[in-house]
């Protein structure tokens, strides 16, 4: 196999891991779920009492808006700003596309 087959091959096994689709600058959702493993280790998956809501309820501007504020400081939680400046903006782009997935299949708007 050259390299370029090789390169080719492991990409494509990527894509099979999520939803669909190649990575895309607008947000690839299975992208954003395989990225979001790292979120609910604090961020609960679903509707709790604690204070930290789960991330998929939250509006996709609002949520964008709030990991730009992290990045740049707007917003001082420091846990959520290393979290935050980890990522890119295609990141950020398939995590919201990944959350509004999700809130579509919860019901929600
Ligand atoms: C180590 C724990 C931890 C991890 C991991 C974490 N967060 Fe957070 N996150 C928090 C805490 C605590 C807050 C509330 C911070 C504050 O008051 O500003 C928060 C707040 C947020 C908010 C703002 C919520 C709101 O209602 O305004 C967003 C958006 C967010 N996190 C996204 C993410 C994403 C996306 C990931 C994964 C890439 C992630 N977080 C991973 C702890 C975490």
């Amino acid at each position: 196999m050259t390299r370029a087959r090789a390169i080719v091959a492991t990409l494509a096994g990527v894509s099979l891991l999520g939803l669909a689709g190649p990575v895309r600058g607008e947000g690839d959702p299975a992208y954003g779920e395989y990225l979001a493993n790292e979120c609910t280790a604090c961020h609960p998956p679903d509707v709790t009492d604690g204070v930290i809501p789960p991330l998929w309820m939250l509006p996709t501007d609002y949520f964008i808006e709030a990991l730009k504020a992290y990045q740049t400081g707007e917003r001082e939680n420091p846990v959520m700003q290393a979290v935050a400046r980890a990522l890119g903006d295609e990141e950020i782009a398939s995590l919201a596309a990944y959350f509004a997935y999700l809130r579509e299949q919860k019901g929600g708007s």
